[in-house]
């Protein structure tokens, strides 16, 4: 191999650090290290504290430069955020670069512009890190599991909340304090209420099901709810239906139309996903004809991240070695339509809710009434906790029910202040 492929790093933060660790770090990896060369590090701070100690010759803040350098092959962008990424990306991609992102939430808004970009220019944007870390689900849709119909997949894509969940059901932890921990360990994004709120894993979703199903899903389209709504008290009572709660996203195909959705979830302990714990992400594809697999792993932090993207560096060079004019097919992003995506309004499922009530004869009777009149039965409604106010919980699974049915009744429910408030609504697997 006689071509060096120089490497514009663009970000050296909790993923940069990994990516340039690994490729200061070559022995015992794949041959094809010996012709990468991380050129230039592109930072906002030359001044910073690093985790890793770096030649301050490659160190630059003009990234712009660095996007344009003739001799710099890929740009890899750890740097997140939309803006300069966006234009930095396209701006390499004009001038023939091939790239290698992390950045879900660009892609899942800007994938469309950037991926038709890289296709007229006949360049390679990779994007394994962007959903799942460490996971290699984005080249097993792509390539392993490309002879199959995707029926459906589902998941925890969210390192930061299944830590957040995993800790406060192992250990009655304080949401707040977990949140910080996975700060402090570099899972959660710049600002953490992207995760916390289901905005990363709803962008995930976005990406991955366009993936699957090859027909591009707005990011408006996908549904989606985060976890500050769920209290220890739900989780206790959850466990103790036999559930635990996770934040999942699932994607289905439903005749011509998609079904895309980020909720937290009741997840049956039997269920694999339930025994998810911590930062480890799973997803769950179903395939025509290969069936169910799954997949899972480190789902975020920093070398979990840099594992994927180098990998996907490394594919690059590979490709280039083999065929430097001409993009492989397996490795694009294909898109062959603009995704019908069905409305939350029409996904059926069962509920689990918890009122604070009057602890009063006749409410559990009164509640039971008042979903019925939207034709939502009870699979089972229990009196638990008596607060010290003199008011207790009441807490409900519903059978399956179609969600524009459940909403009116939860709306009919909210009217009748007697039954008092409804404290949560999670939605079942
Ligand atoms: P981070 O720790 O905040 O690092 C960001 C890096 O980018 C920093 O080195 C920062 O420079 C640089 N940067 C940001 N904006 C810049 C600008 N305008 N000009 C110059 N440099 C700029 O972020 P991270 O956790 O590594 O995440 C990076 C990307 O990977 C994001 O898209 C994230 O969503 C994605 N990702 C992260 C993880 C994870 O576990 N952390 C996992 C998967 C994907 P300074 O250091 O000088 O401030
Ligand atoms: N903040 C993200 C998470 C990083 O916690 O999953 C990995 O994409």
């Amino acid at each position: 191999m006689a071509k060096t492929y120089r490497i514009g790093l663009l970000g050296l933060g909790t993923v940069g650090a990994g990516v340039a660790g690994i490729l200061g770090d070559p022995m015992a990896r794949h041959p094809l290290f010996g012709c990468v060369e991380l050129y230039r590090v592109g930072v906002r701070s030359l001044e910073k504290k690093r985790a890793i100690v770096m030649d301050e010759r490659l160190m630059t803040t003009d990234l712009e430069a660095l996007v344009a350098d003739p001799t710099v092959d890929v740009i890899v962008e750890v740097m997140g955020g939309l803006e300069p990424a966006r234009t930095l990306i396209l701006g390499a991609i004009a001038q023939g670069k091939h790239i290698v992102t992390a950045n879900k939430a660009l892609l899942a808004r800007h994938g469309v512009e950037i991926f038709q970009a890289a296709q007229e220019r006949g360049v390679y944007v990779m994007l394994e890190a962007a959903v799942c870390g460490g996971i290699p689900v984005i080249q097993s849709l792509k390539q392993s599991l490309g002879a199959n119909r995707i029926v459906g997949l589902m998941g925890i894509v969210n390192g930061t909340t299944n830590y957040i969940l995993s800790r406060m059901t192992r250990e009655g932890a304080e949401f707040g304090t977990v949140l910080l921990a996975a700060q402090e360990m570099g899972y959660a994004e710049a600002d953490p209420t992207a995760d916390v709120d289901g905005y990363d894993a709803a962008d995930k979703m976005a990406i991955l099901a366009s993936l699957a199903f090859g027909e591009q899903v707005a990011l408006e389209a996908v549904y989606r709810e985060g976890i500050r709504g769920v209290t220890r008290a739900d989780i206790a009572y959850a466990a103790e239906l036999g559930f635990g709660i996770k934040l999942l996203g699932i994607a289905q195909r439903q005749g011509s139309a998609l079904r895309v959705r980020v909720h937290p979830t009741l997840v049956p302990h039997c269920h694999p996903l339930a025994a998810v714990q911590g930062v480890t992400n799973a997803v769950q594809i179903v395939g025509d004809p290969i069936g169910e697999v799954v997949f899972s792993g480190p789902g975020a932090g920093g070398g979990a991240t840099a594992s994927a993207v180098v990998a996907d560096v490394l594919n690059v060079v590979a490709a280039l070695e083999v065929a430097p004019q001409r993009v492989n097919p397996l490795m694009e992003f294909p898109y062959s339509k603009v995704a019908i995506v069905a409305p939350m309004s029409e996904t059926v499922t069962a509920f689990y809710v918890r009122l604070v009530a009057a602890d009063r004869p006749g409410v559990i009777g009164e509640i039971g009434v008042t979903f019925g009149r939207h034709g939502v039965s009870l699979e089972a409604i229990i009196q638990k906790n008596i607060l010290p106010n003199g008011e207790a919980e009441i807490v409900a699974i519903t059978q399956q029910v179609q969600e524009a049915a459940m909403q009116a009744a939860l709306a009919d429910l909210r009217q009748v202040q007697s039954l008092g408030a409804i404290a949560s609504v999670f939605r079942l697997l």
